[in-house]
C-alpha cells in the first residue's frame, strides 16, 4: 500500500481524507493507494516526516501549523513553497523528501473558475501564513488568471507593510500596505483571516461592509463552515462571483493529488466529497 495523509495539529476536523480517497477510488487507485490523517505536536514533526518517508508513505499534506516546518525539513522544495515560505505538501521520493506549495495555485485555480478578472487590484486581508501563499499568487498570477497589483491589509499594520516589504523583494507586488482601502475598488477581495470561524463580526472587524461589494468583483473567503460566510453571502448578494474555504480546499488537493500520482485529478468527485456527498473516513 502507497499511503498518504493530512499532517495536523489538531486534524481531526480535515475534510482531506474523505475527499482525497474519493479521488484515489473514481481514478482506481483505491486500492493502491490510502490517504489518512496523522496528528502530531509540533516537536514531533519532523522526526515523523521522516519516519512516514522511510516506511510505507509516499506524500503528505501538511496544515496548521507545520506548513513552515515542512518546507525546513524538506530535502528540495519547488519554487514557490520556496518563495512563499511555506509547504503544504510533501512527496517522498526514495529517501528524499520535496516540499510543494499548492495553496498558490489552488487560488488561482479556483479564480478562474469564477471567472478571473483580467487585471486590475487585489485586496488580501491578512497577513499570516494564508496571505503569503494568497498575495504570492495574485502577484504571480498563472492558470488563466493575469498577474495582479497586490495590496495588503491588517489588523496589525506593521505586519502587514514588513509582509509587502519581504514578498515585494521577490516578486513585483505593485500594490502596497494599506490601512484604509476601498473594498469596492478591488477586482479581487480574499478574507485570509479567521474572522467569522468563532462568530465574529467581519463587518465589524475588517474593512469591509455588508453592501460595498460589487458585480464583477470576485470575493474569496477561506473560513469554511456549514454556511456560507457572511462576507460571501453580502458578496453573492450585490452580484460577485464568491470562493469559499472548500473550494479552495478543493483546487489545492486536487494539486497535490497530481504530484503524488501524476494523474488528472477528478476535480467533481473531490468537490462532492468535500461538500459532503461521499462517506466520511
Ligand atoms: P494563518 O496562518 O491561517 O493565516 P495566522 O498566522 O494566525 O493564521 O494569522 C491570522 C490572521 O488573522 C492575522 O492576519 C490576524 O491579524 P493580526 O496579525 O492583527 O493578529 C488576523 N486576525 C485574527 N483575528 C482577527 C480579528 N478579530 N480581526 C482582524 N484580524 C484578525
Amino acid at each position: 500500500m502507497r499511503r498518504l495523509a493530512v499532517i495536523g495539529y489538531p486534524v481531526g476536523h480535515s475534510r482531506s481524507p474523505q475527499m482525497q480517497n474519493a479521488a484515489l477510488r473514481e481514478l482506481g487507485l483505491a486500492g493502491e493507494y490510502e490517504y489518512d490523517r496523522v496528528e502530531v505536536a509540533p516537536a514531533e514533526f519532523a522526526a515523523r516526516v521522516r519516519e512516514m518517508a522511510a516506511g510505507e508513505y509516499v506524500g503528505a499534506n501538511v496544515t496548521v501549523p507545520h506548513k513552515e516546518a515542512a518546507l525546513a525539513l524538506a530535502d528540495t522544495a519547488g519554487a514557490e513553497a520556496e518563495a512563499i515560505g511555506a509547504a503544504n505538501t510533501l512527496v517522498f521520493e526514495g529517501d528524499a523528501i520535496v516540499a510543494a506549495n499548492t495553496d498558490a495555485g489552488g487560488l488561482l485555480r479556483a479564480l478562474a473558475r469564477a471567472g478571473a478578472p483580467r487585471g486590475g487590484r487585489a485586496l488580501v486581508l491578512g497577513a499570516g501564513g494564508a496571505a503569503r501563499a494568497a498575495v504570492w499568487a495574485l502577484a504571480r498570477g498563472g492558470a488563466g488568471v493575469e498577474p495582479l497589483a497586490v495590496d495588503i491589509w491588517n489588523r496589525t499594520a506593521a505586519k502587514a507593510a514588513a509582509l509587502h516589504r519581504e514578498l515585494g523583494g521577490r516578486a513585483e507586488l505593485g500594490g502596497e500596505a494599506v490601512e484604509r482601502p476601498r473594498a469596492a475598488e478591488y477586482a479581487v477581495l480574499v478574507n485570509t483571516t479567521a474572522v467569522g470561524l468563532r462568530g465574529e463580526d467581519p463587518f465589524a472587524e475588517l474593512p469591509l461592509s455588508r453592501d460595498g461589494f460589487a458585480p464583477g468583483q470576485v470575493v474569496v473567503d477561506m473560513v469554511y463552515g456549514e454556511r456560507p460566510s457572511a462576507i460571501l453571502a453580502a458578496a453573492a448578494a450585490a452580484g460577485a462571483a464568491t470562493v469559499d474555504g472548500l473550494e479552495m480546499l478543493v483546487q489545492q488537493g486536487a494539486l497535490s493529488l497530481e504530484l503524488w500520482t501524476g494523474r488528472e485529478a477528478p476535480i467533481e468527485a473531490m468537490r462532492a466529497a468535500a461538500r459532503g456527498g461521499g462517506p466520511a473516513l
